[in-house]
């Protein structure tokens, strides 16, 4: 178990689906060929893997890395009889022995923030020897914005920037840094790197996703800012969860070789 319940990752697919900056998104399948290997890193129940495939008419052969094997069980439920899909559950820190050397494309989301600047330096010397492709979608930024606005928000930002940076399993985490590390990592001249903004723009039909957003926001900077001063801004944003508006930031990052090894 990793800490990521198939409910919530369900709750957030359609926001996350909604974010993801299609111009990348189309960039890396138009590159793609058919039949290519992917291994999407972190893959949960397979997002990415329901993302490229509803917006292509080819066929890929996906393999899904996962340390959960729940959330594996799943993803071979949902798909394993449509789809070329192979799933292993692997701690992604074992860098050295993940299985990536057939892949044309490594695909991630909502996973860069977690890790970090060790792990994103052991991945792309891997990435960058091999030649693959590389496309990291939904990677926190550190933006939050909302309406109606609360005197106490910039802190909550700030409070619960500071949480992301956290060790999530990998080390001290990239958190917001997230996109700047993989930009400054790929940025070689063997490859080119776009990144796209791909914030979540939440209002009141999303107001289930809103209000387990909030509710985990006030839990991670509760340590912080003192339970009192914590509750006040929680009660006043599920107050406006059915009318209110928030966004909160991501990036994609999408990293293609020029000469690739396929
Ligand atoms: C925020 S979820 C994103 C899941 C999926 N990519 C999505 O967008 O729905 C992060 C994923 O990373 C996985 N994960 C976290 N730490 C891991 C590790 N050390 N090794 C392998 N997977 C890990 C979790 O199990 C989870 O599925």
């Amino acid at each position: 178990m990793s800490g990521f319940s198939i409910e919530w990752l369900q709750l957030r697919e359609a926001a996350d689906r909604a974010a993801r900056d299609t111009q990348l998104l189309n960039k890396a399948l138009h590159w793609l060929p058919e039949n290519a290997r992917i291994v999407d890193l972190g893959s949960g129940t397979g997002s990415t893997l329901r993302a490229l495939q509803a917006h292509s008419s080819k066929s890929y052969r996906w393999r899904l890395l996962d340390i959960d094997s729940q959330l594996l069980a799943e993803a071979r439920r949902r798909h394993a009889h449509e789809l070329p899909l192979e799933t292993l559950e692997i701690d992604l820190q074992q860098v050295e022995n993940l299985p990536l050397q057939d892949a044309s494309l490594l695909t991630a989301s909502a996973l860069f923030d977690l890790v970090s600047q060790d792990f994103v330096d052991r991945l792309s010397a891997r990435l960058l020897t091999q030649r693959s492709g590389f496309y990291a979608a939904l990677n926190y930024n550190g933006l939050m914005h909302w309406d109606p606005a609360h005197p106490l928000d910039a802190a909550v930002t700030t409070a619960f920037n500071q949480d992301q940076q956290r060790d999530k399993g990998f080390g001290p985490a990239l958190g917001p840094a997230a996109s700047d590390a993989l930009h400054r990592a790929l940025d070689r001249q063997a490859y080119q790197v776009d990144v796209a903004d791909s914030p979540w723009r939440l209002g009141p039909s999303e107001e289930a996703l809103a209000r387990e957003l909030f509710k985990g926001i006030a839990a991670a900077v509760t340590a912080t800012l003192g339970s009192s001063t914590v509750q006040t801004w929680l009660d006043f944003r599920l107050a406006h969860a059915a009318d209110g508006h928030c966004l909160v930031g991501h990036q994609d990052i999408l990293a293609l070789p020029l000469n690739p090894a396929y």
